[in-house]
């Protein structure tokens, strides 16, 4: 008999050569690459090309990818329709995950077993997704939809379009970079979910648009926003000690800190706040930055007082950058979403080569074979 763990808690689903977290030294690699060495070197478009095919890209390699990328950016007509049609009050991952379905239909479906699957050569969900999330913005401003540009990295891009002028380099960079930081991170909701639906030879579309559902999810997505209602909530650096003393007291979380896995700070939470830092001076304003460093001295006091020492995660300082980059709170998830396609795509070419359709068992609780009372006799 099988153990029974509840959410597959523990449990050993598939083996992976995607992405290693050391969550006791707080290290995280993708494809055996640290995450602290991919954001120093590279773009979002190399990471992306390293988890779809599983090495770093030549300069030749990567030319053509980020070609073969950049041209799959455009929306078509009945998509930009689409989400001009789209319930105004629905939410962008809602919509999000019903582009990609309708992308679906654009492409001519080719399952493999092996490796060689079409998930590499169909990027436009990878890149669409950028573009769909915008431009929804965009319609919910009620503004024009405004056509990508080749000539700008994917995070560059995404801002432009959002803001419908040219960010900064360094606002450019960062956003590449913070892409890059959420792009993979093995198998959680979303990417098991990604699995479970490639496992059945469903199309990559499918997989992914069943990944975006799981992401939208309270328990999965969304702590950032969290943390960035906590940060106006506060106000000021100097109110956010006695903030954190009454949560704790009252035996409230505190977002963005804590991690299932890290037992030390999460890598990408260092990054992220070297980034926060950046942005902060350069737009001459440090409130928001100062009032989380203010929540996590005072969070890290108390637990340390208990013996527990926990550390920000991710979360903890993204929705801040996000904020500072011009993005809305409501877009978090969604640009998690974006950031996150290369890695479901990835795990999804791996569970082709060597394929099981995942099937469970439940250990069934439910009555015993009960006669049946016809409708008249109920
Ligand atoms: C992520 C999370 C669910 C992990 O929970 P976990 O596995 O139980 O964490 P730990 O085992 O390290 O917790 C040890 C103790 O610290 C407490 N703790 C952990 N994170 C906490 C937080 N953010 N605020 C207050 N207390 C916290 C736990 O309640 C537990 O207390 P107990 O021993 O009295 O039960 C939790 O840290 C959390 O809810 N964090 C806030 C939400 C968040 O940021 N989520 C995004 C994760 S990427």
């Amino acid at each position: 008999m099988a153990e029974f763990a509840k959410g597959l808690e523990g449990v050993i689903a598939a083996e992976s050569r995607i992405c290693k977290i050391d969550g006791e030294q707080g290290r995280l690699y993708y494809m055996g690459y640290s995450i602290t060495d991919l954001v120093e070197h590279c773009t979002f478009e190399e990471v992306t090309y390293l988890l779809l095919y599983g090495e770093l890209p030549t300069r030749e390699q990567l030319a053509v990818f980020s070609a073969k990328m950049r041209n799959a950016r455009e929306l078509k007509q009945p998509v930009i329709n689409m989400i001009k049609d789209f319930p105004k009050k629905a939410h962008p991952m809602e919509l999000l995950q019903s582009v990609i379905s309708y992308l679906s239909s654009y492409v001519e479906h080719k399952i493999h077993h092996g490796p060689h699957c079409n998930c590499r050569d169909t990027l436009h969900q990878l890149a669409e997704m950028a573009t769909v999330v915008a431009t929804y913005q965009r319609v919910q401003e009620g503004k024009e939809y405004l056509p990508p540009r080749k000539d700008l990295s994917h995070g560059a891009n995404f801002l432009y379009m959002l803001r419908g002028e040219e960010p900064d380099p360094v606002e450019g960079e960062i956003m590449d970079k913070a892409l890059i930081l959420h792009a993979e991170h093995s198998f959680n909701a979303s990417t098991f979910t990604a699995r479970v639906v490639a496992s059945t030879m469903s199309t990559c579309y499918c997989s992914i648009s069943a990944a975006v559902g799981a992401l939208f999810g309270s328990l999965h997505g969304g702590a950032n926003e969290k943390v960035m209602d906590m940060v106006d909530e506060i106000g000021t650096p100097q109110a956010a000690r006695d903030w954190v003393n009454k949560a704790l007291d009252e035996k409230k979380k505190v977002m963005g800190m804590g991690h299932r896995v890290y037992r030390a700070k999460d890598p990408r939470a260092i990054v992220i706040e070297g980034y926060l830092e950046e942005l902060s001076e350069m737009k001459n304003d440090r409130n928001a930055c100062e009032i989380l460093k203010e929540v996590e001295s005072a969070f890290r006091e108390r637990m340390e007082e208990k013996g527990k020492p926990i550390y920000p995660n991710v979360d903890f300082f993204s929705g801040a950058v996000y904020r500072m980059l011009g993005i809305p709170t409501r877009l978090f998830t969604p640009v998690f979403a974006i950031a996150r396609a290369p890695g479901w795509l990835s795990h999804i070419l791996e569970q082709r080569v060597d394929n099981r359709i995942y099937r469970p068992k439940a250990a069934y609780v439910g009555s015993d074979h009960r006669p049946l009372v016809p409708i008249e006799e109920r």
